[in-house]
C-alpha cells in the first residue's frame, strides 16, 4: 500500500517522538512491503517563530495533500507563561483540527501487564482496566468564542454544541462500543451546563437504536472519582471536548506513564494520530521522552488503512521493549536508555522478531556492546 504521510513534529519533544515513529513506519514498509512518503511541515510555536503564524496555509495544503497527518506536540513556555500572548501556538491545533473536519478524538487506554506495578493504584483495582475515550475535538468551549473585556476585567468563554455535532461522534462511540463490551459511558455536567443536557438528550435517543448497547451517564465530578476506584467498569466513554481532555489525562498515569497514551482523531476526511501528551518543554533535546505514545498513534495509523498485522507487529515490538525493560526514565528512572534507542529497539524487532537483536540491548545495559 501506498500512504503519504504528513508529519507535523511541533514544538518541544515532538519531534524527538515523531522520528522514532518514523523509524517504526519505515520498518514495516521494508517488512511488509509497503510504501510510505513523509513530508515535514511546521506547526505551533516553530511555525510562529519561522512565519510567524502558528498554522501556515503551506502546512494545511500538505496535510489536504496527505493520506493521514502524525502530530508530535504543541506549545511552549514562553506562551504558557504569558496570559497576554494573542496568538498561541495552539491555535495552530485547533485551526487544524478544525481544517481536517477530525470531530472525534479517539484514545484508548489499557494497562500494559508488564507496568502494573508502574501505576500510582493498586494492582487489584487496575485488572482489567481496558476502555476507550471518543472525545468530541472540534466543538464545545474550546471553539467557543474567548473574550476579555478592554478593561482586563472581565472574561467569557463560550460553549455551545449543536445536535449534529453531538449525533455524529455519538454513532462512532455506540459502533465502537458494538465490537467492544457493549458499554458506553457518557460523562457531562448536565446538572449545571445546558450543552450537557443537549448532550444526554440526544445520546439516549441515539441509544435507542443501539438496543444492544448500555448505556449509562454520569456527571464528570463523579466519573474522574469513579475511574480511580474501579477503572475496569469502563468501556466506552463518550465525552464533551473539554471533559474527554481532561478525564484523558487522568486515564492516562492509571497506565503508568502519560508518555504510553496514543490517540487518532478522525471525522470527514484524512485522520490524523497524536500522542496525548504535550510538549514537555523541560525534556526537549535531552533524549529522555518516552517515545511510546507516538509510536502506538502509528499503530492506530496503520490499523486505520486496514494494516492490521501490520499494527499488530508494531504493538507487539512495544511490548517486547516494555517486558526486556528496554524503556525511557519515565517509567524506570535508572534507566540507561533515551528516547533514540527505543525507537532503534522497537523498529528493529518489527523487521527482526529474533532474540538474539535484543541481547545486544541487554549488553548496551551493562556496558558491553554498543554495536547494535
Ligand atoms: C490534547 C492537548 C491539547 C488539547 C492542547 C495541547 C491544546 O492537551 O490534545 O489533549 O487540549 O486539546
Ligand atoms: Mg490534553
Amino acid at each position: 500500500m501506498n500512504i503519504k504521510i504528513a508529519l507535523l513534529p511541533g514544538d518541544g519533544i515532538g519531534p524527538e517522538v515523531v522520528a522514532q515513529a518514523v523509524k517504526c513506519l519505515q520498518a514495516v514498509e521494508e517488512t511488509f512491503h509497503h510504501q510510505f512518503t513523509f513530508t515535514t511541515g511546521l506547526i505551533g510555536a516553530v511555525s510562529m517563530y519561522k512565519n510567524g503564524e502558528p498554522l501556515s496555509q503551506e502546512t494545511i495544503d500538505l496535510c489536504h495533500n496527505s493520506d493521514a497527518v502524525i502530530f508530535g506536540a504543541i506549545g511552549a513556555p514562553e506562551f504558557d507563561n504569558n496570559p497576554d500572548a494573542k496568538i498561541r501556538p495552539e491555535n495552530g491545533l485547533f485551526q487544524l483540527r478544525k481544517e481536517l473536519g477530525v470531530f472525534a478524538n479517539i484514545r484508548p487506554v489499557a494497562v500494559f501487564p508488564t507496568l502494573l506495578k508502574k501505576s500510582p493504584l493498586k494492582e487489584a483495582v487496575l485488572q482489567g482496566t481496558d476502555f476507550v475515550i471518543y472525545r468530541e475535538l472540534t466543538g464545545g468551549i474550546y471553539c467557543g468564542e474567548h473574550q476579555l473585556s478592554d478593561d482586563g476585567t472581565k472574561a467569557t468563554d463560550i460553549a455551545s454544541y449543536s445536535e449534529a455535532e453531538i449525533s455524529r461522534i455519538s454513532h462512532l462511540a455506540f459502533k465502537a462500543a458494538r465490537k467492544r463490551r457493549k458499554k458506553i459511558t457518557l460523562i457531562d455536567k448536565s446538572n449545571v451546563l445546558e450543552t450537557s443536557r443537549l448532550w444526554r438528550r440526544v445520546v439516549k435517543r441515539i441509544s435507542e437504536s443501539y438496543p444492544d448497547v448500555e448505556l449509562e451517564c454520569i456527571f464528570l465530578h463523579n466519573a474522574i472519582m469513579q475511574m480511580i476506584l474501579n477503572p475496569s467498569k469502563f468501556d466506552v466513554i463518550l465525552a464533551a471536548n473539554l471533559f474527554g481532555d481532561i478525564i484523558s489525562d487522568q486515564a492516562s498515569v492509571i497506565g503508568g506513564s502519560i508518555g504510553l497514551l496514543p490517540s487518532a482523531s478522525i471525522g470527514e476526511g484524512i485522520a490524523m494520530f497524536e500522542p496525548i501528551h504535550g510538549s514537555y518543554p523541560q525534556a526537549t533535546g535531552k533524549d529522555i521522552a518516552n517515545p511510546i505514545a507516538t509510536i502506538l498513534s502509528a499503530a492506530m495509523l496503520l490499523q486505520h488503512f486496514g494494516l492490521e498485522e501490520e499494527s499488530r507487529a508494531v504493538v507487539s515490538a512495544v511490548n517486547k521493549s516494555l517486558k526486556k525493560n528496554i524503556v525511557t526514565p519515565d517509567i524506570n528512572p535508572k534507566s540507561k536508555y533515551g528516547t533514540a534507542i527505543v525507537g532503534d529497539f522497537i523498529a528493529n524487532n518489527i523487521v527482526d522478531t529474533d532474540e538474539t537483536l535484543n541481547m545486544n540491548y541487554e549488553n548496551i545495559g551493562l556496558g558491553k556492546s554498543t554495536i547494535i
